[in-house]
């Protein structure tokens, strides 16, 4: 499956340099450790799994597993016998054992320049045990489930790692969604507590995050869930007014990070209502709270988090991740792919509300001991230079990001990237989406001035990690491919029948075996987790990704198959937004396709039935764009709403999106369309169609 040799032509080849201080120097290297890491993964991951703490030891196989449907459950155990604790890791190991308390975790950066903090894994260790030991004294236990709702702050890992210390999960949900997409996850994963913070700046833009939480906790009280707790962060203000009700304490007992902050904020805070029945104050509880805190010693199959990803029916899935197999995966993707050494620093730009920040903030950085810049603000604010003012401020090494972001600064030239001296960067990562050449080039031209080698990283929220990508100095890379499997991943691309294809093909992207940080479940629902990925294609895992492979092997993702698209990034169900704009009581019915876009990669064109009587116009617009975003969150505010009297529906009554792809996107051949009803719809929906600038 994986040439013999690479291919030498029409690829970029790593510098020599990297090579001579990397973990895997050459593509020789790679075949044989991916080879050695199918054949015996007992003996790969085993080796691998000695430089972490286990308390006990695993007995038996290293993975245990049924992919088959047809088998009976699909299951996925790794390390069966072994307890640890995954924080215990990530923290008290590095500084009791690997001597690196003093060493910095993270170079906090906030949206304004020059509001800084810097935070060791000894400080780090302490701040997690207090509010350990906080959480505890509220009552959360092992296997309870914990809602975090919070800006990219150091207090948003502290508060992670603190569930993650006490076996409690995880449920991050990031803070761009609304209200009511936090209150369907907090019923969705029953948690007990909340976890926030009064507000926060994007750019110039406030986002009250207390007065989002509040609402969510009343929808969910209004449903029959009343949760009992919600602790928050004061990241804005000083002192948080109380409305009206009695106040929170107003000195905070302990010195804590916010104390560290060079530069005080001089924008206006936010009003914070105050609900003494529900709400506690972080800094006086950590005031109160003790500096040690015995790890909870978990089982390798216990639950570590739930994190929320669209699902094609709309409703999201609760993506389950477990402590030994997380652990191991995004430690070692972490290093080897990144090619981890001792002095970097690191930098990702994902926010760790979705899975690229849980795994390559948060997890695999810390479990390697790494040093990590933590960015709050935009890559635009206050001006297109930032990034790279911040690359050269702290001399970042390896620098991960996303297509969306490097297209959005591609549109401002070279200059803005040119005046910064960026000589430290090594390495450049990519992830989200499909990267195409020319933004690929840009990357490496300009940013990287061809002396760093990109990693175009595929993966997704439920294989825990990478699984397709570039080792910088082993993989010679093709712009726009995300080149050959990580260790113990088995692709395959299937046909429609579900045949396996080889050589050059293309088809849909499968993997024929677990890894250790795949998925093990639909929080709640197993039937899905099921049905979903393993339904189709009996005996494997179904990506949903489209993919074709070239004649020397590379895999080249094509795009979603299913029903979701990629908007900047994000990954979202159609049947979501639609479901967002039929709540809506004008509307009767809409139908969403997604629309190539220049840096959004992907953007919404919404058709829109309204009920008898209702006219169409820029108020009603402006309305259903408000009504998405309440909904689900800004990143699925639609981009072009049309009027669509009629939607071209086949005689059974489904409606043709791939009609609608089309007047979208405003091609004008049909192909075949002899199912559809009636055919005059089409020409009107073309008339009526929105200037889409791609
Ligand atoms: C897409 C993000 C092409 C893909 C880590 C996948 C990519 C979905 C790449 C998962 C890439 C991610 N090249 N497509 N390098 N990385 N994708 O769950 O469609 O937010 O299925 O995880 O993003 O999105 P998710």
């Amino acid at each position: 499956m994986i040439p013999d040799k690479a291919p030498q032509e029409d690829v970029f080849h790593c510098s020599e340099d990297l090579k001579k201080e990397s973990h895997i120097p050459s593509f020789e290297k790679y075949k044989e450790l991916y080879t050695r890491s199918i054949e015996n993964p007992d003996e790969f991951w085993g080796a691998i799994a000695k430089d972490f703490f286990w308390k006990t030891k695993h007995t038996g196989c290293f993975l245990d597993y049924n992919f088959d449907v047809t088998k009976g459950e699909i299951f996925v155990k790794c390390m069966e016998g072994a307890t640890t604790n995954i924080c215990y890791n990530l923290l008290d190991r590095n500084v009791h054992e690997r001597k690196l308390g003093d060493k910095i975790a993270f170079f906090w950066e906030g949206n304004e320049p020059g509001d800084d903090l810097t935070v060791t894994y000894r400080e780090l260790l302490q701040k997690v045990c207090r509010f350990a030991n906080v959480l505890k004294s509220q009552g959360v236990k092992k296997g309870d489930r914990v809602s975090i709702y919070m800006p990219m702050v150091v207090e948003l890992v502290v508060a992670m790692l603190a569930c993650a210390r006490i076996g409690a999960v995880h449920s991050i949900v990031f803070a761009g969604f609304s209200a009511e997409s936090l209150c369907e996850r907090i019923i969705d994963s029953q948690c007990s507590l909340l976890i926030t913070a009064d507000g926060f700046y994007r750019g110039d833009k406030l986002i009250n995050l207390k007065l989002l939480a509040d609402e969510a906790l009343q929808k969910c009280r209004d449903k029959g869930f009343p949760l009992k707790t919600c602790i928050m962060l004061k990241h804005l203000s000083k002192e948080p007014e109380a409305a009206g009700r009695q106040s929170p304490p107003a000195k905070r007992a302990c010195p804590d990070l916010e104390e560290k902050r060079k530069v005080k904020k001089t924008r206006p805070v936010p009003k914070v209502p105050w609900n003494p029945d529900v709400d506690l104050c972080w800094h006086s509880l950590m005031g109160g709270a003790a500096d040690e805190c015995e790890p909870e010693w978990c089982e390798s199959e216990d639950p570590l988090f739930i994190l929320y990803t669209s699902g094609s029916t709309g409703k999201p899935k609760g993506v389950l991740h477990t402590v030994s197999g997380y652990l191991l995966y995004a430690a070692t993707t972490f290093k080897l792919v990144f090619d981890h050494q001792p002095d970097d620093v690191y930098w990702c730009t994902a926010d760790i509300g979705w899975i690229t920040g849980h795994s390559y903030i948060t997890y695999g950085p810390l479990a390697n001991g790494a040093t990590s810049v933590l960015f709050e603000g935009l890559p635009t604010y206050p001006d297109v230079g930032r990034m790279w003012q911040i690359v050269d401020k702290y001399q970042v090494t390896k620098f991960y990001t996303a297509p969306t972001a490097i297209r959005l600064l591609m549109k401002y030239g070279s200059d803005p990237v040119q005046k910064h001296n960026r000589k430290s960067l090594k390495v450049l990562g990519t992830v989200g989406e499909p990267i195409n050449p020319e933004a690929w080039q840009w990357y490496h031209g300009v940013v990287g001035e061809k002396r760093c080698p990109i990693v175009d990283t595929f993966w997704q929220t439920e294989t825990g990690g990478h699984v397709l990508t570039p080792l910088p100095a082993a993989t010679p890379t093709k712009p726009g491919s995300a080149t050959f499997p990580f260790f113990g991943v088995v692709p395959a691309i299937l046909n429609e029948s579900g045949e396996e294809l080889e050589g050059p093909s293309e088809g849909y992207l499968v993997f024929k075996q677990p890894w250790p940080g795949v998925m093990r479940s639909v929080y709640g629902n197993h039937e899905r987790f099921e049905a979903t990925y393993f339904k189709k294609f009996p005996g494997y895992y179904v990506t949903g990704d489209g993919c074709r492979r070239d004649k020397d092997g590379y895999y080249w993702i094509t795009g979603r198959i299913d029903d979701m698209l990629n908007v900047s990034g994000h990954l979202l169900s159609t049947a979501e937004v639609e479901s967002a704009l039929v709540e809506h009581k004008s509307v009767a019915e809409a139908a969403v396709v997604s629309c190539p876009h220049m840096v959004k990669g992907e953007s919404l064109y919404c058709f829109v039935t309204l009920n008898d009587g209702v006219a169409f116009s820029q108020a009603l617009e402006a309305e259903l764009r408000k009504q998405v975003r309440e909904k689900i969150g800004a990143i699925a505010t639609p981009d072009y709403i049309q009027n669509a009297p009629g939607l071209p529906k086949t005689r059974s009554g489904k409606i043709m999106r791939r009609v609608l792809r089309k007047i979208a996107c405003d091609e004008k051949d049909m192909g075949d369309i002899s199912t559809l009803a009636d055919s005059s719809v089409v020409d009107e929906l073309f008339r009526n169609r929105c200037a889409t600038t791609v």
